[in-house]
Order: structure tokens, then sequence, then C-alpha cells
């Protein structure tokens, strides 16, 4: 199992504090993508309106400017709001291959108390089944932990708390 204590306590010490959403996608996708190998893209798809995502910070090659709902695993896990562990990306129906060297995939869904999916966190690798359910949790934790407040913090904003 891949230890995330180091990197998921670096993270929490940089961002603490921060609140602005590009900052902080920013700064998890580039500590995640550096602390494992193997992780050959990392990055985040923001859901910019009610069928569409479009690209935010990224580390690793060109990705897809926009994907739709109903598109590739990113779009599973957002019109699902589960996470998407994918083994084998060439058995994934309507996968979108924006590198070819893409073996397998893990897509977690970033959802706000509301229950409102706000991004996705899409982490690929060039190894074939690459990728766990303990993935699953550790990323999981660390959106819920160093993200995910700031989408609360904003909706408590809205309503004048
Ligand atoms: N893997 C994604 C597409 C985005 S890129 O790989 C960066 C998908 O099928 O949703």
């Amino acid at each position: 199992m891949r230890d995330y204590r180091e990197v998921g306590m670096r993270l929490r010490a940089i961002c603490q504090g921060e609140r602005d959403e590009i900052a902080l996608m920013a700064t998890l996708a580039q500590e995640l993508f550096a602390s494992f190998d193997g992780f050959d893209w990392v990055g985040f798809y923001r859901v910019v309106s009610p069928n569409l995502m479009k690209i935010g910070p990224y580390q690793g090659g060109h990705g897809c400017l926009t994907i739709p709902f109903d598109k590739g695993v990113c779009g599973a896990a957002v019109r699902t709001a589960s996470p998407q562990l994918v083994a084998d990306v060439e058995q994934f129906d309507g996968h979108i291959a924006c590198a070819s060297s893409t073996r397998s995939e893990l897509v977690i869904p970033v959802i706000d108390d509301a229950g409102m999916v706000r991004a996705v966190l899409d982490i690929d690798s060039d190894q074939p089944d690459f990728f766990t359910p303990a993935d699953i949790d550790a990323l999981t934790t660390m959106m819920v932990d160093i993200l995910i407040p700031i989408y609360n913090a904003e909706a408590y904003q809205a309503v004048g708390v």
C-alpha cells in the first residue's frame, strides 16, 4: 500500500488557511504528482455548468480541456458521485485517451457537504492495475481535509453566517 502520510502532512501544512480553489488544486496536483512514481498525470476537472467539466490545475502531459458528463471515466465519476477505479482503461467503454500511454486510472469526485460534485481528481498511470481501494480512501480523506472545506465555507458566506 502506498504511504500517503508524508505527502498528507506536507499538504496540510502548506495549505493551512488557504481558501482559493486554484491555489489548493495546483498544490495538490503538484505534490501528488511528485510523490509517487506511477502517478503519470494528476489533475482536476471542475464542474462549470450542469453537464460540463473544464480542466483545472494539473501535472503531466496535455489534458483535454472539456469533458461532458456523459464522457469518459471523469464523466462516470461525476454522474454517479462515486470514485471510479479503472484497472485497464481499454476495458472502459468511452475512456477518453488524452495520452496513449495511460493504462489505468482513478477518479475521485470532490463532493461538498450539500452533496454537489464540484470537481473530480483524476490520476492516470502508465502501469496497468496501479490503483487500489486504499488509494481511494487516502485521496478521499485528503479532499475532505484540504479542498472541500472551501466549498462549504462558500455556502456559509452565501447565507451570511
Ligand atoms: N482519463 C479521463 C480523461 C482525461 S485525461 O486522461 C487527462 C477520462 O476518461 O475521463
